[in-house]
């Protein structure tokens, strides 16, 4: 089965506390979803969990059919691939070019792949520019999207990006809109934690609301935006335009500008009549 699983899991960190509890998620390949969830909610915690950076303490992650305990972090991180939510965790390489390759490098593969796998994941996020420069000498923005490229190089089946639009501008958040794109177009299963609702409005179907260690909804996003109770519990705000929606008495699923206008014009045609 192509998919990550989470089968009733728990994660503990060894100084005893309890990030995690009862996780149950799918995400089948080729499917996109977003995580949302205040601050400290388990997020992170939990995507570790899907490459095998956490194994769980209780329950089970089954990566296409391996059940993450029975292998290597290396491993399963072939599978997929995750970007962590702080650039500077995960960046060692003195040239964003080295960055990129170190991985299509450790994997052995020839000369002109490791280049043409650089090339084309500096393409994807539009830092061509900085390849001969220090990962440490670029903006945050920047460094960001450097790992993402790293990560993009080594071709898993499936991507986690943790907080991929912290600090982003619209030409970022543009960047991003078209990755996810050409990411579902490759069948690449992505899992996105943001707390960009507008991001979360307009690229993702689905979500999924973590709050207090546990996921609390897991469904269609414009459901999601429409549930006050779960929004209260998980400290999520509605994007703008779904806020004046609902203050104008318009409804309470309205995601974005697009969708606002659709109903509004419904309104005048009512109006007319
Ligand atoms: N190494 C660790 N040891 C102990 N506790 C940890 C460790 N890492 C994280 N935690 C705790 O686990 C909880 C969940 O952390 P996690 O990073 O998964 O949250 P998050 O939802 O990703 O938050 P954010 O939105 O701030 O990134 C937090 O209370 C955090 O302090
Ligand atoms: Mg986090």
């Amino acid at each position: 089965m192509e998919q990550i699983e989470l089968k009733h899991v728990y994660f503990q960190y060894p100084n005893g506390y309890l990030a995690n509890e009862d996780l149950n998620l799918t995400v089948k390949k080729g499917e996109q979803i977003a995580i949302v969830g205040q601050n400290g909610a388990g997020k992170t915690t939990a995507v570790k969990l899907m490459n095998g950076l956490h194994k769980p303490s209780k329950g089970e992650v089954i990566v296409d059919g391996k059940n993450t305990k029975k292998f290597t972090t290396a491993q399963i991180a072939r599978y997929v691939g995750y970007v962590f939510q702080n650039p500077d965790d995960q960046i060692f390489n003195q040239s964003v070019y080295a960055e990129i390759a170190y991985m299509p490098k450790y994997y052995k593969m020839s000369a002109s792949e490791i280049k043409n796998r650089v090339e084309e994941s500096a393409a994807l996020l539009k830092i061509e520019s900085f390849l001969d420069k220090n990962p440490f000498e670029i903006p945050y923005v920047m460094r960001k999207f450097v790992t993402i490229a790293a990560i993009l190089a080594t071709k898993p089946q499936y991507i986690i990006l943790d907080e991929p639009t912290a600090g982003q501008d619209l030409k970022g958040i543009e960047v991003l809109a078209d990755l996810l794109k050409i990411l579902k177009k490759q069948n690449i299963g992505t899992v996105t934690i943001t707390h960009d609702m507008d991001f979360v409005a307009n690229n993702f179907e689905r979500t999924v609301v973590m709050a207090n260690k546990r996921i609390i909804a897991d469904g269609k996003t414009r459901d999601i935006f429409g549930e006050d109770d779960i929004l209260r519990e998980s400290k999520i705000k509605r994007t703008l335009a779904g806020e004046v929606a609902v203050e104008l008495g318009m409804g309470k699923c309205i995601l974005n500008i697009p969708d606002f206008l659709q109903e509004w014009s419904k309104l005048e045609v009512k109006d007319g009549k």
